[in-house]
């Protein structure tokens, strides 16, 4: 079997900074960027408030691990992954066997800071109010945690660089 092309997979939390780390490793990689859910509003015509709305998680999560895998023959990509692409369909799995997995973690406290008020962009948070969302995003988290942990680097926090990055995963760009 051919080797698939070399790609990057960025996973984590809603808010922990996936994107925009994601497309700063790219550019200094001179590798392409590629944010996962616009992968699947393009293939669907749709936004995702609106899948869900329409569609449901289940129809989602299905659209999610079909993007994943429409990727495989990409070559020297950074992916952005949903919050949730982790955790369904031995999505982890995949990614582990087909690139590098990096875990941007970031505490329930920090995350809470960076998604209060995003709720309507985010379909998951809609409805949690600011009362109850920090207690949703710790059982999220925790939920969550046992896919991300699984990841073959793991760094992040708010002060995280991508200078910081690369020294972690040179020896792997470099093979
Ligand atoms: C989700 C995270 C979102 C998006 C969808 C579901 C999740 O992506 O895929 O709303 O299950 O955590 P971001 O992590 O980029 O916000």
């Amino acid at each position: 079997m051919d080797e698939p092309g070399k790609k990057i997979y960025l996973i984590g939390f809603m808010g922990s900074g996936k994107t925009t780390l994601g497309r700063k490793l790219a550019s200094e990689l001179d590798w392409t960027f590629i944010d996962l859910d616009n992968i699947i509003e393009e293939r669907t015509g749709m936004r995702i408030p609106e899948i869900f709305s329409s569609k449901g998680e289940p129809w989602f999560r299905i659209a999610e691990s079909e993007a994943l895998r429409s990727l495989l023959g990409e070559e020297k990509v950074v992916i952005s992954t949903g919050g949730g692409t982790p955790c369904s369909d031995d999505n982890m799995k995949f990614m582990a066997e087909t690139g590098l997995t990096i875990y941007l973690k970031m505490s329930p406290d920090q995350l809470y800071r960076r998604l209060a008020g995003s709720q309507e962009e985010r379909p998951l948070l809609k409805g949690h109010g600011t009362d109850d969302l920090p207690r949703y995003i710790e059982k999220k988290l925790d939920e969550r945690e046992k896919w991300y942990s699984m990841a073959s680097v793991t760094t992040g926090g708010e002060e995280c660089t991508v200078s910081q990055l690369l020294t972690q995963i040179k020896d792997w760009i470099q093979k």
